[in-house]
Parts: C-alpha cells; sequence; structure tokens
C-alpha cells in the first residue's frame, strides 16, 4: 500500500465530516441493494475512507451512479477530485486537455464536470447540445478571475501584432477574444505554433505568470504575459523542495508549471496533472513529491501502491467546492446548468478548436527542469 507521509503543515479540509446522520438526511440508507451495488467499490477508496464512514459514502455513490443511468449523463472528474469522486463515480479523468477532449466526443444528454467553473465552460463551449451541470457555482479559479474579456481586447489594441494565447484556465468571454487556448499539456507547443503561423517572434500568453515564465524557459519565442497566479501553485516556493530534500533524502520531487520558475528550476520533472501521474506510473519512485494540489497526491497514490508519496499539501478551494453531497442534488434537480451566449461560445470555440487542431501529442509535454528562471514582461492592466 503507498504510504502517504505528512510532510508539514496541513490544511484544513472543507471536505463535510461524514456519518450515518448525512445519509439519513439525504433519505438515504446503507441497505442490502445498496450494498450489493458498491460493496466491489470500497476497495478503491479503503485508503481515504474509513469503514465506519463508508455506509454514509456508499449510498450516496449508488445514488449517483444510478442517476447517471436514468439520466444518460456522465461525470467528466478532474485529477484534483476527492478520490471518492474520481474514483467512484467518474466516468472519465484527467487533465484539462483530457477532460476538453471528452467533452467534444462524449456521448451523453447530461455532462456533470467534477471540476471548477471554466472546465464545465469548455464542456459546454465544444458540446452545445448538452446540458453541462455544475454542482457548485462557488468553484472558481483565482487565475479565471484575473482576467475578463474587456482586459484582453485592450491587450490587443496594445499589441495588434502579437498573438494572445490564453491557458485554459480563463471564462468563456476571454477565450472568445484570444487566438488559441492551452494547457500545461500544450503550452509549448501551441505557443510556438502560433508564432509560426503569424510570423512573429513575440507571444503573449495569459493570464498566468508563472505558467507564462516557465514557458518562455522552454523556447526562443518571447512572451509577454499578465499578471495571473494561481493561488494554490503560487505557494510553494523554492525553499521548500530544498527542505524537502533535507527531510527525506533520495525524494524525487513533481511540479506543476503553474509553481514559480524557481520552483521548476529546482525539482526532478515538472509537467500537467497528467504529466506527473505517467511519470510516477513510468517510472515508479521510491519516495515521491508532487508540488500540486493535495487530492492528486490521494489519486497517483491509489494507482501507485508502491510509491511512497510525501505530502507538503496546498489545497484548492474552488475544487473542493465539489461533494458526492452536491454533484447527487445537482443530478437530482437538474441544477447549476451552465449556459454560454452563443456569439461568445461561437468564437471561443474556434480558439478552442485551433489547439484541438495541432498534432496531438501521445503524452503530455513535460517542462524541462534546471532551467534558469527567465524575467519577461508582465503587462500592466491599468
Ligand atoms: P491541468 O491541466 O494540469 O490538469 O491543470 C489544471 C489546473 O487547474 C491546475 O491547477
Ligand atoms: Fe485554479 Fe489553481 Fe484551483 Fe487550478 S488549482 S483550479 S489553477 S485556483
Amino acid at each position: 500500500m503507498a504510504r502517504l507521509i505528512d510532510a508539514g503543515p496541513g490544511c484544513p479540509t472543507p471536505t463535510p465530516l461524514r456519518g450515518t446522520a448525512v445519509a439519513e438526511e439525504t433519505g438515504l440508507a446503507y441497505d442490502e441493494s445498496v450494498k450489493a451495488k458498491t460493496d466491489h467499490l470500497y476497495p478503491l477508496v479503503s485508503d481515504f475512507i474509513t469503514p465506519m464512514e463508508w455506509p454514509a459514502v456508499a449510498p450516496l455513490v449508488a445514488a449517483i451512479n444510478d442517476l447517471k443511468a436514468e439520466k444518460n449523463a456522465v461525470i467528466l472528474a478532474h485529477n484534483y477530485m476527492t478520490p471518492d469522486i474520481f474514483r467512484l463515480v467518474g466516468d472519465f479523468r484527467g487533465d484539462s486537455l483530457q477532460l476538453a477532449r471528452e467533452a467534444a466526443n462524449v456521448d451523453a444528454d447530461i455532462i456533470v464536470q467534477a471540476g471548477v467553473h471554466f472546465m464545465a465552460e469548455t464542456s459546454k463551449i465544444l458540446a452545445p447540445s448538452k446540458t453541462v451541470l455544475i454542482s457548485s457555482l462557488e468553484a472558481g479559479c483565482s487565475l479565471a478571475s484575473s482576467i475578463t474579456g474587456q482586459d484582453v481586447r485592450l491587450i490587443k489594441e496594445r499589441y495588434p501584432n502579437y498573438p494572445v494565447v490564453t491557458y485554459v484556465n480563463t471564462t468563456a468571454d476571454v477565450k472568445a477574444e484570444c487566438h488559441i487556448t492551452c494547457t500545461s499539456s500544450n503550452a509549448a507547443q501551441v505557443v510556438e505554433a502560433i508564432a509560426k503561423e503569424w510570423n512573429s517572434d513575440t507571444v503573449i500568453l495569459v493570464p498566468d505568470q508563472y505558467l507564462a515564465k516557465n514557458v518562455a524557459a522552454q523556447t526562443d519565442i518571447r512572451i509577454m504575459t499578465w499578471p495571473g497566479a494561481c493561488e494554490v501553485h503560487e505557494l510553494f516556493s523554492a525553499d521548500d523542495v530544498e527542505a524537502l530534500r533535507e527531510a527525506h533524502p533520495g525524494v524525487v520531487i513533481l511540479a506543476h508549471p503553474e509553481c514559480p520558475p524557481d520552483v521548476l528550476e529546482s525539482a526532478d520533472f515538472a509537467g500537467s496533472t497528467a504529466a506527473l501521474a505517467n511519470y510516477v506510473k513510468d517510472e515508479s519512485p521510491a519516495k515521491v513529491v508532487l508540488l500540486t494540489e493535495c487530492s492528486m497526491s490521494d489519486n497517483v497514490a491509489a494507482e501507485n501502491p508502491g510509491v511512497d508519496f510525501v505530502r507538503p499539501c496546498n489545497l484548492c478551494p474552488h475544487m473542493k467546492r465539489i461533494t458526492l453531497e452536491n454533484i447527487l442534488e445537482c443530478l437530482t434537480e437538474m441544477q447549476h446548468e451552465v449556459t454560454i451566449e452563443e456569439s461568445v461560445r461561437v468564437k471561443a470555440k474556434a480558439a478552442i478548436d485551433a489547439m484541438l487542431a495541432l498534432p496531438k501529442m501521445e503524452n503530455p509535454l513535460a517542462f524541462e527542469t534546471g532551467l534558469a528562471p527567465m524575467e519577461i514582461e508582465v503587462i500592466s492592466p491599468s
């Protein structure tokens, strides 16, 4: 079994404490029918859910899976979902790029996005005929809220000769104003492709200044950016990496490219959430730390029982808004439907399609680590 090693100050987990009271409140009982539907699922989460908690969780899982079948719904679950959602009710799991590709092709009437709001918007942009639901309207993202469509219009007025790439962590309004989207799986590929198409030596990559700086270190293209940041990943520092190496000799340190550049400089490997999961699977390091959101370690640990995980945990409060309880409620009530004005959707789709039309890579692109951080121009919002 993978060992989860707590490596320092924990973070408050807003996941509601479950007990039989929850099941009673929802009118769901842990009866023979629920047991028959869920007994085989418990081993998938037994490292995270105690036998005492399971009678409260199992009825929710059974009810959600029944409703999905009844309503022809699928759940797209991001790698940052808690293991109960990720492993027990998620139909498709992955990073932002994988979930966007699934949304474009999925054969269902309803998509429930187990992720944050911009991900649900991406699904709606790509699958307009489907009903897209998100179980909490509070599941935002500090990157998505750092920039508006009007900001991008002003950027384009100021720099009309440079293509504007938006990280997929933005609203539909922002995507609609940009020339192409990228994710952390393909950012360098997108930047180089759009620079070539525009015959430009400079590309504007918004809104994540750290992702942009990390991409700049990987390419000869000049990159300008925007002062946005992920509130989870910006908390990691090179000092953390040093402290982890001291406390856990031999630990392999993996980082998400939303981390500041000095973190990538001192990490052993960097990439999207899917790239990090692939690394652990392929390399089976004895002891590993993922410098990213907390639940990622839970989910990757569950699939790699021989690997020990050190966990300097930073939690995304937005991702944690999504719970089994509110997924059940949103599917039951068909509430929190994501809608996008058609003129915006069509323009945003063009930016996503431009990304999806690039040659599909077999694996997400890794970010080279050990590179000196690059200073790049950060566009002032005023
Ligand atoms: P990925 O595309 O790597 O899954 O990242 C999404 C995200 O929000 C990371 O914070
Ligand atoms: Fe946004 Fe950061 Fe949360 Fe990802 S981890 S959803 S980038 S706030």
